[in-house]
């Protein structure tokens, strides 16, 4: 008998090779070929085969979306699941991805839907459990816990879900591949089955994903071309906030942003998030702003802290939680040259309370009033936020959409806003403080120090004068 040919797929990035080597020289990670049956591997699949006609002849589905019911997931997902799509949802280990999908099944079911779970990591003893917890015990849900792709096709035949939940992609296998579960091999392969098997039978279909260490789909990230919606799922596990948004979304926007918290009792929407990030401020306290965010569409105030404190070590420590670390060395780089704070003997530590990530320059100018507050120990308005990027000379620039950002502020209760001098009207209930440069801002806010000089002209560097 002829065997067949084989080929070796880097299991991180597919990349093909026809003899095995030890580093892929596709992502150059080391030891990640598998070996595979060309057969396999060629076997693309087709979808589906038509001849082409005139687009005026080409009649379209409407993609009418069906409310899961819970709000912050249909939220994202531009009003809910369009029938037949597939869905892939990605975080972290233990970032709440099954409660989410448990939950979304349990409501859709509750709805009339026939629902079917697959728990390839789990026994359906333990899903149940947590189901229990979750107030999701319904009817039209049904679990297996099942590993074998054709095992799930076979359960989909006689079952014939309108919901399909795949807990997680990255355990299920088909038999007759040779590589191993949770190879790419493996994953594209059951990935693009399940495409099919969606499309063919109008399956809505859900695929859960882990993300790798470096925050890529592992596997999937292969897969992200062949699934209609991406979703990723964020948060810090510390914390009790999880933030859901689409990275890709073939039937809608992916600038949503959902915002849940972890209870006891699995995940609630939070339809304020700005209130629950300030619930625990404490006010008056140096080193502590409030900046409005935006996240996609979704204005969000976010406390963001700065700890300044002397240092003996040779070269200080600069710590950022949830700001980048590249925007806070620039922001102390600006505030060294272009106002007289000096950092060089002191460590740094930044943070965004809550578990947020901020990465928008908007965050500029209350990074740097945080960290200049830290330093000079005066306290800021607690009524007070500030939006602003801040640019290489110290001059402060506009923030997109900055209006909508202090309308929130305005909303939750602030009265006071440090903006750039060129930021449109403030909405009603603020009062604007408009400054030119980051020295100016510094002056309007009240910190000590002379920092009203020409900030046009840079200032020599001094040895620490605070
Ligand atoms: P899980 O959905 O299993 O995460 P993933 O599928 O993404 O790995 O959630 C795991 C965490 O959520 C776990 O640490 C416990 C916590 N949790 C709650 O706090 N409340 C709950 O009601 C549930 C079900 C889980
Ligand atoms: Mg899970």
């Amino acid at each position: 008998m002829a065997k067949s040919k084989t080929v070796f797929i880097c299991n991180q990035c597919a990349h093909l090779a026809h003899k095995w080597v030890g580093q892929c020289s596709g992502c150059e990670e080391w030891n990640t070929y598998v070996e595979e049956s060309a057969d396999r591997i060629a076997a693309a699949p087709v979808l589906v085969s038509e001849a082409p006609r005139p687009i005026t002849e080409i009649t379209f589905d409407d993609w009418s979306a069906t409310p899961v019911g819970i709000g912050e997931l249909d939220r994202v997902l531009g009003g809910g699941f369009v029938t037949g799509s597939v869905t892939l949802v990605g975080g972290e280990p233990g970032i709440g991805k099954s409660t989410l999908l448990l939950q979304a099944v349990a409501s859709l079911s509750t709805q009339g839907k026939t629902c079917l779970y697959v728990a390839a990591e789990e026994s359906a003893g333990q899903v149940r459990l947590r189901a229990e917890r979750l107030g999701s015990v319904v009817d039209n849900l049904w679990l297996v816990s099942e590993t074998s792709l054709a095992a799930v096709l076979s359960h989909c035949d006689q079952l014939k879900p309108d919901y399909l939940v795949i807990d997680s992609i990255q355990t299920i296998l088909d038999t007759d591949l040779r590589s191993t579960p949770g190879s790419v091999g493996q994953v594209r392969h059951c990935a693009h089955r399940l495409v099919q098997e969606a499309k063919r039978r109008g399956m809505t279909t859900v695929l859960v994903g882990h993300v790798t260490k470096e925050g890529g789909l592992a596997g999937p990230r292969t897969l992200e071309h062949v699934v209609d919606t991406v979703l990723e799922f964020e948060g810090d596990r510390h914390h009790a906030l999880r933030l859901l948004r689409a990275s890709k979304h073939r039937f809608g926007a992916t600038d949503e942003l959902g915002v849940f918290e972890m209870a006891g009792t699995g995940l609630k929407s939070v339809d304020d998030p700005s209130r629950l990030f300030l619930v625990d401020r404490a006010k008056g306290v140096a080193g502590s702003v409030v900046v409005p965010t935006l996240d996609g569409h979704r204005p969000l105030l976010v406390e963001v802290q700065a700890l300044v404190a002397q240092s003996n070590l040779p070269s200080p420590r600069r710590s950022a939680q949830g700001i980048d670390s590249g925007r806070l060395s620039l922001i102390i780089a600006v505030l060294e040259r272009r106002t007289q704070i000096g950092f060089s003997k002191t460590d740094v530590f930044a943070s965004a309370i809550g578990g947020v990530k901020i990465s928008e320059p908007a965050a500029d100018l209350g990074l740097a009033l945080a960290l200049a507050s830290s330093v000079t120990g005066h306290a800021l308005d607690p009524g007070l936020v500030a939006c602003g990027e801040i640019g290489l000379a110290g001059e402060l620039r506009q923030s997109a959409q900055t209006e909508r950002r202090l309308s929130e502020a305005a909303r939750v209760g602030f009265t006071k806003a440090v903006i750039p001098a060129g930021a449109p009207p403030t909405p009603d209930g603020i009062v604007g403080l408009r400054a030119e440069s980051i020295s100016e801002a510094l002056h309007l806010t009240g910190m000590v120090g002379n920092f009203r000089e020409d900030w046009k002209q840079v200032q020599p560097l001094r040895p620490n004068e605070y």
